[in-house]
């Protein structure tokens, strides 16, 4: 952080809030709320003399409560600038201004109370978003006890106490009376795989966090008792296992099994009862302090971040990379990164790994200057376009512009454009083409296919991310599956319109499938949710016009899934089994006669 805040090319925003983010890769505006530090960051040297003169003194957050501070203060002794900050909520009055101690105290004259908020703008060609988390709050789960027993503490709280910068300089004692305990015991998993509370993915550091911290203990304390109560030890990671060993080898008693309940004894020791899961019987244990291991939650400003960058979230609330495997750090727009746990919960390890890949990433796409688009990107016929807003307003990326009125028609800004195709499939006035996937390229496709025995055929719509990389692992499986399928390759679901539907039924298809990928996979955001819509809607179309809608199939195929693949595809054979070639004529017959004014007399 030093080095960062030194840094002659790095420009360092400290108690500041993203506001706003427009733009696109290469041409991101951000507006910036820079806080009041109501002292001048260049001026003060920290000697601290403004905190001792202070008479307000509250609950230091970076100890976590287990400290104090004064309201004008240093978060943390290594913070970068190195430079006071005045808590204005907690000072006794700035406007008139009532006590002024510390304006007295400090020579250098750095206070100055009519600072006020100040809004910046900055133009950067990507983004890293790096968000951190949000530890689990331990409240609700009331039998550990926490909110009722001093000696009930949660990991972050262990780790400033035994921390040598910490508000013991690091000597462990018990809240209660300030001794070191004899035994502490660790719960795992607090917050973490649980159905019940808190949240169901693991959380992945705690177990290390928690072996590490009995490493420290009997290091310092080799006669402590020591147990930990756990699911199962996930020591996955270069020398985890070795740490492992060695904390057992010193002693420490794991057991498997969380405790049922936590209650406190007269001397202020708690009575931990358990299920030993390999015994199988009920223990007790007598411990002097209790760490619960939190899990990990993402950070709280995420949602707003997403809503923002038009990101999008896993079902757990970390950000979605653009791809699991290819393309870890990238997030589904072009020129924004993820670091650390804003992706995951992550190690430190892990997380200096993936903002090191982030930062390459991004000077990898900034440093010529100037960047490459995908030639698959979205275009609009200003002859046609009414400026009605429906692709801008389906557009994942926000990448197009709403016209005003038909003379000024709306526009798509082809560096943000990712090429999903929705915008062409939901346009009302078929006012856009699709480069490399046209309504004629994909027409013609559907003619040929169905050109000779279509009723033998079944057509199936697959986006190239997903369905189609299901199919192709089908097939490199060796999974036997009709041959009778044909499958037209779109990027995204959303690409597919309702004409092509239509066109495959009235060139004779008995069933179409449209397919894609599981519904917050898509790798265009969540343009699926389109193709969801619309398939309700094509559905809908067809049983009005006496069209059998279950001849219209919609299904989420991911690329892993070529067993799925092919059960799908042994459904959908006998779903064509069942449509008749009476049925199909008149489908033909209908569709042909769509839209054609009823003969008058
Ligand atoms: Fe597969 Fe959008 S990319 S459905």
């Amino acid at each position: 952080m030093t080095d960062v805040g030194r840094h002659p090319l790095i420009k360092l925003h400290t108690m500041s809030e993203i506001v706003d983010v427009k733009g696109y890769v290469g041409n991101f505006d951000i507006k910036i709320l820079k806080k009041a530090r109501y002292v001048s960051e260049e001026d003060c040297t920290a000697c601290g003399d403004c905190a001792t003169a202070c008479p307000v003194v509250r609950p230091d957050e970076f100890n976590l409560g287990l400290s104090s501070r004064k309201a004008i203060f240093t978060p943390f002794p290594q913070a970068v600038p190195s430079a006071y900050v005045i808590n204005i909520n907690e000072c006794l009055g700035h406007n008139p201004v009532v006590c002024a101690k510390c304006l007295e105290a400090c020579e250098k004259g750095c206070i100055n109370f009519h600072m006020s908020d100040d809004e910046i703008e900055e133009r950067v060609g990507s983004i890293v978003v790096a968000t951190g988390l949000e530890p689990y709050d331990p409240t609700e789960l009331d039998e550990y006890g926490y909110t009722r027993f001093e000696n009930v503490l949660t990991s972050l709280e262990f780790e400033r106490l035994v921390n040598a910068g910490g508000p013991t300089k690091g000597k462990l004692i018990r809240p209660t009376d300030r001794r070191l305990p004899k035994s502490v015991g660790f719960i795992q998993c607090v917050g973490s795989r649980s159905a019940r509370k808190g949240s169901s993915y693991c959380s992945n550091t705690c177990c290390m966090n928690t072996i590490k911290s009995t490493l420290v203990l009997k290091e310092h304390y080799p006669d402590i008792d020591i147990k930990v109560f756990y699911i199962d030890i996930r020591a996955v990671g270069k020398g985890f296992e070795d740490l492992f060993m060695r904390s057992r080898r010193l002693g420490v008693h794991y057991l498997r099994g969380l405790p049922g309940n936590v209650e406190e004894l007269p001397n202020h020791s708690m009575r931990v009862a358990v299920e030993n899961t390999v015994t199988g019987l009920l223990e007790f244990f007598n411990l002097e302090m209790l760490v619960l291991a939190l899990g990990m939650k993402p950070a709280k400003s995420t949602r707003r971040l997403q809503e923002m960058l038009g990101l999008q979230l896993t079902s757990d609330g970390f950000f979605l990379e653009a791809h699991p495997k290819l393309k870890p750090v990238d997030a589904a727009s072009r020129g924004i990164f993820y670091a650390g746990c804003a992706e995951s919960p992550k190690d430190i390890k892990e997380s200096v790994t993936q903002a090191s890949a982030a930062a390459v990433r991004a000077i990898r796409l900034m440093h010529k200057g100037e960047i490459y688009t995908e030639p698959i990107t979205s275009e609009i016929d200003p002859e046609k376009c009414t400026a009605c807003g429906m692709c801008a307003e389906v557009c994942p990326y926000n990448a197009i512009t709403k016209g005003i009125r038909k003379k000024t028609p709306s526009v798509v800004n082809t560096a943000a454009c990712a090429g999903c195709g929705t915008c062409a499939a939901e346009c009302p006035y078929d006012a856009i083409v699709m480069n490399h996937f046209t309504d004629g390229q994909i027409n013609n496709q559907i003619d040929s296919m169905l050109e000779k025995s279509s009723q033998e055929k079944i057509l199936v719509f697959a986006c190239n991310w997903c369905s189609y990389a299901g199919a192709d692992y089908a097939g490199v499986s060796r999974l036997q599956y009709p041959s009778n399928v044909r499958i037209i390759r779109t990027m995204c679901s959303g690409r597919v319109d309702e004409k092509f539907i239509f066109n495959g039924f009235l060139n004779g298809a008995p069933v179409v499938l449209v397919s894609g990928c599981h519904i917050g996979d898509c790798h265009y955001i969540d343009a699926n949710r389109w193709t969801e819509k619309r398939v309700k809607k094509i559905r809908k179309k067809m049983e009005k016009l006496g069209i059998r809608p279950e001849r219209l199939q919609l299904e989420w195929i991911s690329a892993a899934e070529g067993s799925r693949f092919a059960e799908i595809m042994g459904r959908m054979e006998k779903l064509r089994q069942g449509v008749s070639m009476q049925e199909i004529s008149e489908t033909i017959e209908i569709l042909r006669n769509r839209g054609k004014k009823p003969k008058t007399e």
